[in-house]
């Protein structure tokens, strides 16, 4: 029986983690420790047993210390602030909990674990991006292990200095970590400020979808649960010391995932005519296409081009490959929201609400 510390765990990837955990291995002990900013939530883990929260900030190192000298063998590391839109309106909370953060939970691994337990069987796991690497153009061959560090946003500079700090940690103090940088996910929990979630809840409610520059940036997508499969291939196999690229094997231009989005939603309206009732002001309440609502709208600032994933090393030494295509993965996530209206107008009144309308004209 292993004892799990997942930081960020009341989070998007975080709690979709836990839920998977908890499902292949029911009789490891869960603790979650999470500050639950704006991002977290607890209600991301109801109805899970066996699992303890812990409400605190990773910089809390005597609070760190204490839940790794309960037993915990294993640190699976999710928490940080993750939008790059927040990181161009303000990088600071990016520097403190990604930079700042994770060297905060390195110490404490380094001291109960290699200092006062003499080097005892211990796993730190650091989740991490794909952004690190840079942009790619058309043509250039998808980031590997090997791809040279180039961040381009506040977010993903704070995220390769995150990286940066695990590697030293083993190099110099021998701590036992394994890194994963992974694409874009999608699935349940997504918090209703990323592409996904942001352009269904917006159609439902006719408002219009904001589209950054000419829409043709191309993410790899990854459903959230085969990521969670990759990290559980990487803690279980994944060589010390090393990383791991995780892709969903779904390059797409934003277009087209928004197009895919747009006729699912049109799709789903037409079948089921409860959905007018509950959401009158969308266009797909009048038979009209969600397409209506595109909008083009200012570019991000450095907005990345092009991510993809070069999978070769985590394939060809642990056998990861995704499970399922888009479309059903996408179809699912879309019945998700459509089930689960009460989780997502929660999280979205309070404090993103107000930091929407004193950051952007068009939501
Ligand atoms: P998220 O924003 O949904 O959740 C982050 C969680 O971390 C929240 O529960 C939040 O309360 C918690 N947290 C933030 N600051 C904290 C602090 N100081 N102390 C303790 N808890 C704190 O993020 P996500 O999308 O689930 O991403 C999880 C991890 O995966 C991040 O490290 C992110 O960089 C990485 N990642 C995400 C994606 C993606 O597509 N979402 C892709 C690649 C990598
Ligand atoms: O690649 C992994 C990264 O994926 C993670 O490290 C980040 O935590 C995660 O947020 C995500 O970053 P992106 O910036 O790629 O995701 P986002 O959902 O914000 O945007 C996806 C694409 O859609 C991107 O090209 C910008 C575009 N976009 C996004 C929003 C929110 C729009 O055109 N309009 C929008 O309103």
């Amino acid at each position: 029986m292993a004892k799990l510390l997942v930081t960020g765990g009341a989070g998007f990837i975080g709690a979709n983690f836990v839920r998977y955990w908890r499902r292949q291995h029911p009789s490891d002990a869960v603790i979650v420790l999470d500050a639950l900013t704006y991002a977290g939530n607890r209600a991301n883990l109801d109805g899970l047993d066996g699992v303890d929260f812990v409400h605190a900030d990773i910089r809390d190192e005597a609070r760190v210390c204490d839940l790794l000298r309960s037993g915990v063998d294993t640190l699976v590391h999710f928490a940080a602030e993750s939008h790059v839109d927040r990181s161009i309106h303000g990088p600071d909370a990016f520097i403190d909990t990604n930079v700042v953060g994770t060297h905060s939970l390195l110490k404490a691994a380094r001291k109960v674990w290699l200092d006062e337990g003499a080097g005892r069987p211990h796993r730190f796991h650091h989740v991490s991006t794909d952004e690190v690497y840079g942009s790619l153009g058309p043509a250039d061959p998808a980031f590997h292990e090997a791809t040279p560090y180039a961040p381009n946003s506040p977010y993903s500079a704070s995220k390769a200095a995150s990286d940066h700090l695990v590697r030293a940690y083993h190099h110099t103090y021998g701590l036992q970590v394994t890194t994963t940088n992974c694409s874009n996910n999608y699935g349940p929990y997504q918090f209703p400020e990323k592409l996904i979630p942001l352009f269904l809840i917006n159609a439902l409610h006719g408002r219009p979808l904001p589209i950054y520059g000419d829409g043709m940036n191309v993410r790899d997508w990854l459903y959230v649960e085969d990521h969670c499969r990759g990290i559980e291939l990487v803690l279980a196999g994944g060589r010390i010391g090393e990383t791991y690229n995780i892709g969903g094997g779904e390059e797409l231009p934003n277009m087209v995932v928004i197009d895919t989005l747009c006729a699912a939603v049109d799709a789903a309206f037409a079948a089921d005519p409860d959905l007018a009732r509950r959401f009158p002001d969308a266009p797909a309440a009048a038979g009209r296409a969600s397409a209506s609502l595109k909008t083009y709208v200012t570019d991000r600032p450095g907005h990345d081009r092009r991510y993809a994933i070069d999978e070769t090393k985590i394939r060809g030494e642990l056998g990861y490959r995704a499970a399922h295509g888009f479309e059903q993965r996408f179809a699912e996530t879309l019945a998700w929201y459509l089930a689960n209206e009460p989780w997502w107008r929660a999280v979205m009144d309070g404090s993103y609400k107000s930091w929407v309308e004193r950051n952007y004209a068009t939501r």
